[in-house]
């Protein structure tokens, strides 16, 4: 366990802006900043986080938190975990106790595999420095091919022996289990039960996630082997943690330079990518061979819309990689293509020029993707019609799936210059596609409409009534039992679906926010105006008319406000943001963020009052609007019993329910007319 003390001292150093962007790129707009979403697919930024809240919050999918929950959901990081990584980062000693044996075993598949990456790329870097093979083979060959000492360690590349299972018996002896080994593919299992290892005789090029975390390796034969060994590069098979398809290479060592230059450099293989560091161009990853995917390009978005493919100008790769640039095109993102004179990949031009000259290449030589594609399929088509007819229809298809307007119609201008047509030919070509793509869309809504349901509780949220189907009714009671049934209608678990419980949820957000807050002054018979907090108001009130909030957790804030509230310096939201149980912690974040979207309230001068400065009324009538929500419910079940057949065929529980029901309405005016005497205006 973090103790308290520790948790605050990480909270009130981390900077949720210094934090946040080391993963997304942010823009400063207004007193908050603004990103890409990184938890779902964001084409447009909806991500905004507040410095001076220390909170982040994304509008479209409603992930954000504060900055542990942020580091929690982007590493996939337990409470503590992210705690750990925050505490590392911000220098702030943390006494970390040994695990328990228990605790060993129930360490997630995830991290486990995480730390055999981590103990694998220690293993391979330590043979290349300290073994004598290493140092003979493995270093001469990266000398060779002419990759500096730094870039080597930048890279934190490595070498394995030709021994077949010299990092299984070494991983074994330090305790390493096997089923992890197998697990990250660093060894597989032979018929007799022994460990191979996979990378042997091979240089190592380690892949990283963009923290730093070792995902995955890939091995290069040598050079001298290279000949009759089929496998030039052996990768990490697919696992927990890594996917070849979707990672990056280079994205840990890039990413600062990619947001330095709101541009990155997409090339083709390893060595590229290391080749052009060592250049002095930083910005570049490689999708190591294979077609660009979503989640690469998703991954990129993050820190730049601009993207430049560099090719070393084979015709077929080109080929086979314009389906990736429509990808590219849809995800919002600005490409161009770069061609390297024949014969040379990024690796051996960057060789052969310095970052200024290469830098100089580029900017000459880089073409916008319409240009480029359009010249390219045009070589094909020369003068054939038909083929220029196939040629528009693609080039529409392309140009359409661009969700700026502006920029798409740029591109259609371009397009049609170039292949000498009217604009209006492709505008009505793209039509066409737009059209079909709309009907795919939605196609895909009405799915998404038909099994979501779920969506969490917020202070806008409409419960739906009573009695549909995704609303239970509460269950059917004997009559006699009302009276009891009602007493305890509150804290039985299960009704978060009635209208009192977003009510409920409202005067929690209240409380997280306000709770030490002065709200008005009450009279009471020793002291003509004592001062309320908002805590003690919703106590009080509550305790008066014996309710209790149904959410066990919501008593439990409640209950840890009332006994804090006079602590030196309390504030309810620090005291709640820093809570050490996450779910707490979660929650009064969510509630904190809500107040982005502030309720804006017009006095009767016009002038907008905020929720903070009009605490007197907005408590009073949340805790209306909350027992008033539990009354009605109450009502409703109780006009429910009196149609029951055994009740109207029974005088006596008749008038027995239908007193209760009076009853019932009686309370209602006499809560609102407490609530209305209680309050003196503020000053
Ligand atoms: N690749 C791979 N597995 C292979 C071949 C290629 O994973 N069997 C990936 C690697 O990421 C490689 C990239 O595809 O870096 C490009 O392949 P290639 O151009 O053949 O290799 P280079 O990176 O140029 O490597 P080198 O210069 O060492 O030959
Ligand atoms: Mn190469």
């Amino acid at each position: 366990m973090i103790d308290q003390p520790t948790i605050d001292r990480i909270l009130d150093a981390a900077q949720i802006v210094d934090v946040v962007s080391e993963f997304v790129t942010l823009r400063k707009r207004g007193v908050n900043f603004v990103g890409l979403c990184p938890f779902h697919d964001d084409k447009t930024p909806s991500f905004y986080v507040s410095p001076a809240k220390g909170l982040c919050k994304c509008f479209a999918c409603g992930k954000g938190g504060n900055v542990v929950h942020f580091v929690m959901e982007h590493e996939q990081m337990t409470y503590p975990e992210a705690l750990r990584w925050l505490a590392k980062k911000y220098n702030i000693e943390i006494k970390e106790r040994e695990l328990t044996d228990e605790e060993k075993e129930v360490q997630n598949i995830r991290e486990s595999l995480f730390v055999v990456n981590e103990f694998a790329r220690d293993y391979f870097q330590n043979i290349l420095y300290n073994h004598a093979d290493g140092k003979a083979i493995g270093m001469t060959y990266f000398r060779q091919r002419g990759i500096r000492d730094d870039i080597v360690r930048k890279f934190q590349l490595g070498y394995s022996t030709t021994a077949h299972d010299a990092l299984a018996q070494e991983a074994l002896r330090k305790g390493y289990k096997k089923e992890f080994l197998i697990k990250t593919g660093l060894c597989y299992e032979k018929e007799d039960g022994s460990l191979r290892d996979r990378f042997w005789g091979r240089v190592i090029f380690p892949w990283f996630n963009i923290s730093g975390k070792v995902l995955g390796f890939g091995g290069r034969v040598l050079d001298s082997r290279t000949k009759g060994v089929n496998q030039k590069y052996v990768n990490s098979p697919e696992s927990e943690i890594f996917s070849k398809r979707k990672e990056l290479y280079g994205i840990f060592q890039a990413k600062a330079a990619i947001v330095k230059a709101d541009c990155v450099y997409m090339v083709e293989g390893y060595t590229d990518v290391i080749a052009m560091h060592q250049c002095g161009l930083e910005n570049v990853v490689a999708n190591s061979g294979t077609a660009l995917s979503e989640q690469q390009i998703r991954l990129l978005h993050r820190f730049t819309p601009n993207i430049t493919l560099l090719y070393d100008g084979d015709e077929a790769g080109i080929k086979a990689s314009i389906r990736g640039i429509d990808m590219l095109l849809a995800e919002g993102m600005n490409i161009k293509v770069l061609l390297l004179p024949d014969g040379d990949d990024p690796d051996s031009f960057s060789r052969k020029h310095n970052a200024t000259e290469f830098k100089q290449y580029i900017a000459e030589h880089e073409e916008n993707f319409i240009r480029f594609k359009t010249n390219l399929l045009l070589k094909d088509a020369q003068k054939d019609p038909v083929k220029r007819a196939g040629l528009i229809a693609d080039m529409a298809r392309s140009i359409g799936l661009i969700p700026n307007d502006v920029i798409r119609y740029a591109c259609v201008k371009e397009c049609a210059t170039i292949l000498n047509v009217n604009e209006q030919i492709i505008l009505n070509e793209i039509k066409k596609h737009l059209l079909q793509r709309d009907d795919n869309y939605l196609e895909q809504i009405k799915k998404e409409k038909d099994t979501t349901n779920t969506l969490s509780p917020s202070a806008d949220m409409v419960p739906p009534p009573i009695g549909t189907e995704d609303n239970v009714p509460p269950p059917p009671f004997p009559p006699e039992e009302l009276e009891a049934q009602y007493q305890s209608y509150i804290p039985e678990e299960g009704r978060e679906k009635y209208v009192f419980y977003a009510k409920e949820q409202l005067l929690i957000k209240t409380l997280i926010r306000y709770g030490e807050r002065i709200m008005c002054y009450v009279e009471t018979e020793e002291n003509a105006e004592t001062p309320l907090t908002v805590i003690e108001y919703i106590s009080m009130d509550l305790k008066q008319d014996e309710l209790q909030f149904h959410n066990p957790l919501h008593r439990r804030i409640l209950a840890e406000a009332e006994s804090h509230l006079h602590d030196q310096n309390f504030t309810a939201e620090r005291y709640f943001l820093a809570h050490p149980d996450p779910t707490i912690s979660k929650l009064a974040a969510e509630m904190i963020n809500d107040r982005y979207q502030l309720s804006k309230y017009h006095s009767k001068s016009q002038k907008i009052v905020t929720d903070e400065e009009r605490l007197h009324e907005l408590v009073p009538h949340q805790i209306i609007d909350f027992k008033l929500a539990i009354l009605e419910e109450e009502m409703k079940h109780t006009l429910q019993a009196l149609s029951k057949p055994e009740v109207t065929q029974d005088a006596n529980k008749c008038l027995e329910i239908m007193a209760h029901y009076k009853e019932l309405s009686e309370l209602l005016k006499e809560m609102a007319k407490r609530a209305g005497d209680r309050v003196v205006l503020k000053a």
